[in-house]
């Protein structure tokens, strides 16, 4: 009978351990592919469709939008009282408590949206292990100076976007430092005989004119900047809808568009050269997968 050898073994151990490393990595690049892939839909006349948002994403932003806007309107309500036009419209509303309440319950919406959000943004991080299409990059700075130039007309091309593009990432992340800061002042503004039995008297008045100078800022961001990029410019309904068209992924997320397309085609090259295709159930499950959220995939 013939016996492995010290060295024989320990050959052996490695390139199984090798064998398997190939095997989890082709594994792993399978998954995103077909995760990736999941988002290119053709349509019923035959045209390529792509999935941007989730139900869960679309709702998330339905939500944001009622809370903030109530916020805004109910704030502003407040701060402008004084107002002829601004104390009518008071009046029809009731009086002043009942727009404090109002503000104060659409405060609750906002906070439980925002734990919410952390929370998707923290399994993102570790539960799929992905940076998400938010991450700042290095070449944003690039992206938003060749932005800037083209919109100045001295830079010919556009820069090409990846899976948001520099005026979607700049306002994400306005509103993630702003959320905070209007969520913490408000607290001031709800509670100061709590928070002034810890603090000094001052963090009152101070709490106030970050609250009311901030909400102004955002409003205006939102009417300006957030109506102009996405209701006017392009047109885009991506959010309300969850699907975008060829034509705009091609124009607005071109990098994007190139990894969808390219995961398909090396999918297709697997599937036809490692065996027969994917099963109608296995197909279903990519898409309800790339439907729940892996549209932050990238
Ligand atoms: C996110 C959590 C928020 C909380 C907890 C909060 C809470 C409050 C509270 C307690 C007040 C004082 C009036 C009252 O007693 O009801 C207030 C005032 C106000 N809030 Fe908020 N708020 C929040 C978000 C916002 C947002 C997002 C905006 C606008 C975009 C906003 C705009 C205003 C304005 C303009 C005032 C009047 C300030 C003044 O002129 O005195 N708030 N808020």
């Amino acid at each position: 009978m013939p016996t492995i050898s010290q060295t024989d073994k320990g050959h052996t151990e490695e390139a199984i351990t090798v064998e398997q490393i190939k095997k989890e990595t082709i594994k792993r690049r399978l998954r995103a592919a077909r995760s990736l892939a999941a988002r290119m839909q053709i349509t019923s006349d035959g045209s390529r469709a792509f999935i941007r948002f989730s139900r869960s994403q679309s709702l998330e932003h339905w939500i944001l939008l009622v809370s903030f806007g109530t916020l805004a309107v109910t704030g502003l309500l407040q701060s402008f009282s004084a107002f002829f036009p601004i104390g009518w419209i008071i009046q029809i509303l009731g009086n002043v408590e009942t727009v404090r309440t109002i503000h104060r319950l659409a405060a609750i919406v906002l906070a439980v949206l925002s734990f919410y959000h952390g929370w998707r943004i923290l399994e993102t991080w570790f539960v799929k292990q992905e940076r998400g299409g938010m991450w700042p990059r290095i070449r944003d700075f690039r992206d938003l100076v060749q932005m800037v130039m083209f919109n100045a007309g001295l830079a010919k091309k556009r820069p090409e976007f990846d899976r948001f593009t520099i005026e979607e990432k700049l306002e994400y992340w306005a509103l993630l430092w702003g959320t905070p800061v209007m969520g913490l002042t408000g607290l001031v503004l709800w509670v100061p005989a709590v928070v002034t039995s810890v603090l000094p008297g001052q963090i009152y008045p101070i709490a106030q004119a970050i609250h009311r100078w901030e909400a102004i800022l955002a409003s205006l961001a939102i009417l300006t900047w957030h109506m102009y990029h996405g209701c006017l410019k392009d047109r885009n309904r991506s959010v309300f809808t969850g699907i975008m068209s060829e034509e705009e992924m091609q124009h607005a997320h071109p990098l994007e568009y190139r990894r969808i397309v390219a995961a398909h085609e090396y999918l297709q090259k697997v599937t036809t050269e490692e065996g027969p295709p994917r099963s109608e159930v296995a197909l279903k499950k990519d898409h309800q997968e790339a439907a729940q959220g892996l549209g932050q995939t990238d």
